[in-house]
């Protein structure tokens, strides 16, 4: 059964529901958009060009084919960070999404409104030159080069609608951090079997240095087909590589498994706080890989550990 919640409206925020206490800026109204994407320097536009060399290097045999062929059709590698207008004229013809300028990580009610209405979010900010390998924020870069390619493919971009539509559900269960292990193991971090090869979709991997040969082809993490229930209990690591990955076979795959659900029988059933450790691998888990979880156990970042 479904509830009729109207996903035209900023979804009300039950008290008894903890959301990060962010305080949003003067001047922006209750959906944190602001009245315009801001205007970059030449040495901002430089930052965007280098940044867009570096990551188009590493997409061949990494990036899965909808993302690279998003990335030919937006093009944008023409220079400088993009023109959300342009972006957005463009994407609206193929899939009916946007892209909107927020001034920083927006709360969770909100992002799954504009979700939910296909805008998609974007940090109205670059990294600086001394952030250049690793941001804390989504910025621009991460936000427009990893995210909006796929929103060219109509699939996926059902697929993130949906996501949108099932926060209200999240909200009204309080299970958020749930409905987050789920976007984390996709949207930011999946993968996807391509002819049988691993290819990338997250774009958490996509926008970054390090992670696309981790991801693929280390020895350390675990790679996991995705099962909803079992990642919506599965903790996650927020800035390191992470210690599982999750694989889908196709997008069609990822929508059916997240639509056709309700959701209500796992938000019941779902302790607060998640189940399984990040490397746990279980005996009920379609295994492509089991990790050696090398890099975790050396200390990961901080230690100045190999990521391999
Ligand atoms: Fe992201």
């Amino acid at each position: 059964m479904t509830t009729p919640f109207d996903y035209s409206r900023i979804p009300a925020l039950p008290p008894s529901v903890y959301v990060a206490p962010l305080k949003r800026p003067a001047g922006l109204g209750d959906d944190w958009l602001e009245r315009a994407q801001r205007r970059y320097s030449a040495d901002e536009h430089r930052i965007w060009d280098d940044l867009y060399e570096r990551q188009i290097a590493l997409m061949p045999g990494h990036a899965c084919r909808e993302f690279l062929h998003g990335l030919e059709r937006l093009d944008l590698g023409r220079g400088g960070v993009p023109d959300f207008n342009e972006i957005s004229e463009e994407l609206g013809g193929l899939t009916g999404w946007s892209v909107v300028p927020v001034p920083m990580l927006i709360p969770d009610h909100v992002f799954y409104y504009h979700l939910a209405n296909r805008r998609f979010p974007a940090g109205n900010f670059i990294r600086t030159r001394e952030e250049f390998e690793y941001i804390k924020e989504p910025d621009v870069f991460h936000d427009v080069f990893g995210h909006v390619p796929l929103l060219t493919d109509p699939v996926f971009a059902n697929y993130m609608e949906a996501y949108g539509r099932a926060g209200w559900k999240a909200l009204k269960y309080n299970r958020l951090k749930a409905l987050s292990a789920l976007y984390w193991y996709t949207v930011e971090f999946g993968l996807i079997l391509e002819d049988d090869q691993l290819r990338i979709y997250g774009a958490g991997i996509l926008s970054g240095p390090t992670e696309t040969v981790f991801s693929t082809e280390g020895a350390s993490p675990n790679r996991i087909h995705l099962n909803v229930d079992r990642v919506m209990r599965t903790d996650y690591t927020i800035s390191d590589l992470q210690a599982t990955y999750f694989v889908i076979e196709s997008f069609r795959e990822l929508f059916h498994l997240t639509e056709q659900r309700g959701f209500e029988p796992i938000y019941e059933s779902l302790a607060p706080g998640f189940q399984y450790a990040k490397t746990a691998a279980l005996d009920t888990d379609h295994i492509y890989h089991r990790g050696t979880q090398e890099y975790e156990l050396r200390g990961g970042r901080g230690s100045g550990a190999k990521p391999v």
